[in-house]
């Protein structure tokens, strides 16, 4: 993988001050993950793997492999962010190479999982918002989320398209999870 071209700053595009919003809910705090937060990343995504097809993952990774992940991401200059929620890590979300080849160099996809009980709050569109910036600052220029057809993840559609992902087409049947063949929805997010 040919590294992007302009490293970002870690926290670009990513911080955000806690507030109360106007029902008097917490919102989000919204900043770049550190090694302190993979165990928490662990335990929301590992759910999403043992229940559902949302992430075709059939074991959790694990804090080795999570550390990996984020060292690479960091080498390549993508971001990784965490929300908050009353100082409890809430969500993640980072941006990986779409494919390995070259001429992807400015092509990513983008990840993100929230706890069960910080979702439909407003809390996946600060943090997709916040990752979208980052990914302006790295050079980024198109952004791909590939959308299981699962239950669990009846919220990502709208949140893509809430921020002006269009739908790029349907792959039928490409995965099989817990005994079904689960097809996926490419949505694709061009930057400026
Ligand atoms: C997808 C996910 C990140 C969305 O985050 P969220 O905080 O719940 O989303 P928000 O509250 O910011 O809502 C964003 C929009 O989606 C809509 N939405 C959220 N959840 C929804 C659901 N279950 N069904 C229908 N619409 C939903 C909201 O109404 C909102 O649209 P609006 O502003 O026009 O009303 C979160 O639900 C999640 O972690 N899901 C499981 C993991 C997953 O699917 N990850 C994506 C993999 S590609």
């Amino acid at each position: 993988m040919v590294p992007l071209p302009s490293p970002a700053a870690p926290d670009a595009g990513a911080a955000h001050d806690a507030a109360q919003d106007g029902a008097g809910a917490p919102r989000p705090v919204v900043r770049p993950a550190t090694r302190a937060d993979l165990p928490a990343v662990a335990d929301i995504l590992e759910p999403y793997v043992a229940r559902t097809a949302v992430t075709f993952d059939e074991d959790p990774p694990t804090l080795d492999a999570w550390s990996t992940r984020f060292a690479d991401l960091a080498a390549r200059g993508l971001p990784f962010l965490v929300a908050e929620l009353d100082e409890a890590v809430v969500g993640y979300a980072y941006a990986s190479p779409w494919r390995p080849k070259a001429a992807y160099r400015y092509t990513v996809e983008n990840s993100i999982y929230l706890a069960p009980e910080a979702q439909g709050r407003g809390v996946g569109t600060r943090l997709l918002s916040a990752l979208l910036d980052a990914c302006s600052l790295a050079g980024v220029r198109q952004v791909v989320a590939v959308v299981a057809d699962d239950p669990a993840a009846a919220g990502s559609l709208p949140l893509h398209r809430k921020l002006g992902f269009e739908v790029a087409g349907v792959l039928r049947d490409v995965g099989v999870k817990h005994g079904r063949s689960v097809s996926t929805m490419l949505l694709q997010r061009t930057l400026v």
